[in-house]
């Protein structure tokens, strides 16, 4: 079986095809990040105006490098949610015109789910349960897979998401947009122990906040203009990386209590491309003797071909969605798998 994906769900179009081994025969990334660049941030009107301008051009170049016709396509799959809804409308509309129009199945895909499975590109024989730790622009949660299209979210930010700390600490510094890796690039030379920023909800066990540690780099910014760009990114970074690893550690000893031991930990979203958080995942993972499963770059920022791993798992447990249904863009993980 052949899949098609395009994931439209916010400032990137993209589409991939996937055969049902989850090998990745293609995958293209048109991103409007030049676009957005002026405003310091996505305006859906003006995402959603690019990604009608782009569906054709990268649903054509991803059959292309893939040596492939839309004949060949036996599944379409979009991004139903969570996500911008004018965004999410062009690339599900797309998907199920193209399977309406060749008499094939379509199905609508959570965004989060898809990047906690883009493990299963690059990994063998992934064990269940793991944890994953989901680190986007507009998300940042700790969540237990305990099979696929299985889900328990035990914790998330009560505030800012992880990317979004990061992009507003780059504006505050006046870095560019997105400012996540031109924060991760400074961090590299600067000196994580420089400033002190708080760590916090250090007693909660699993959520996070975000939003008390930008405001105290805010502060230090406009009281200390000499400081050095590169000793805040770091300090910041290690604030952001201590919080997120806490809670990760958390989820683990959590599963290890139960029935069935953590086989692995895993990472998704546009931060899972943070260097320090790399390593330190890698480290987490040393300490408990499990296995990381860690995505290359590329697979951890917005892309197609994890709605396209996704669509395969989630047609092989729940089958194909009508045609007439729509995008939800409060899509939320925890409605995907009741408890
Ligand atoms: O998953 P993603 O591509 O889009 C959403 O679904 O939100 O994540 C984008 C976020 C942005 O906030 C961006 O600044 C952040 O991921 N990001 C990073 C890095 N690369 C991207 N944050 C920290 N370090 C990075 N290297
Ligand atoms: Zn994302």
């Amino acid at each position: 079986m052949n899949i098609l994906s395009i994931e439209s769900s916010c400032d990137e179009m993209a589409a991939a095809i996937v055969t049902n081994k989850n090998e990745l025969k293609s995958s293209v990334i048109s991103s409007q990040i030049d676009v957005h660049k002026k405003y310091g941030g996505v305006v859906p009107e003006l995402a959603g105006r690019h990604h009608l301008e782009m569906v054709n051009n990268v649903v054509r170049e991803a059959l292309g490098q893939a040596g492939m016709a839309l004949k060949d396509i036996d599944l379409f799959a979009g991004t139903r949610g969570p996500g911008l809804s004018a965004a999410l409308l062009i690339g599900t509309t797309a998907a199920k015109s193209f399977a309406f129009a060749l008499g094939k199945e379509y199905v609508g895909i959570n965004h989060h789910e898809a990047h906690i499975l883009s493990v299963l590109l690059e990994h063998e024989n992934v064990q269940f349960p793991f944890v994953s730790l989901l680190v986007s622009g507009g998300h940042t949660m700790v969540v237990i897979v305990d099979a696929p299209g299985k889900y328990r979210v035990l914790g998330a930010t009560i505030d800012d998401a992880a990317g979004e700390a990061y992009d507003k600490i780059a504006r505050l510094l006046n870095l560019g947009y997105p400012g996540g890796p031109l924060v991760d690039k400074l961090a590299e030379s600067g000196n994580p122990k420089a400033f002190d920023f708080p760590r916090p909800m250090k007693n909660d066990k699993f959520n996070m906040s975000f939003s008390g540690l930008k405001t105290a780099v805010k502060y230090l910014v406009r009281d200390n203009p000499d400081a050095k760009a590169e000793d805040i990114c770091a300090s910041f970074q290690a604030a952001v990386v201590d919080s997120l690893v806490a809670k990760t550690r958390a989820a683990i000893k959590l599963l290890n209590s139960e029935k069935l031991p953590c086989s692995a930990i895993s990472i998704g979203g546009g931060v899972a491309a943070n260097s320090y958080l790399r390593k330190r995942i890698e480290l987490l993972a040393q300490d408990f003797e499990i296995r990381p499963l860690i995505p290359k770059k590329a697979m951890c920022t917005d892309n197609a071909a994890m709605i396209a791993v996704t669509a395969q798992i989630h047609y092989d447990l729940r089958g194909a969605d009508p045609l007439g249904s729509g995008i939800d863009p409060n899509w939320k993980l925890a409605d995907l798998s009741p408890s």
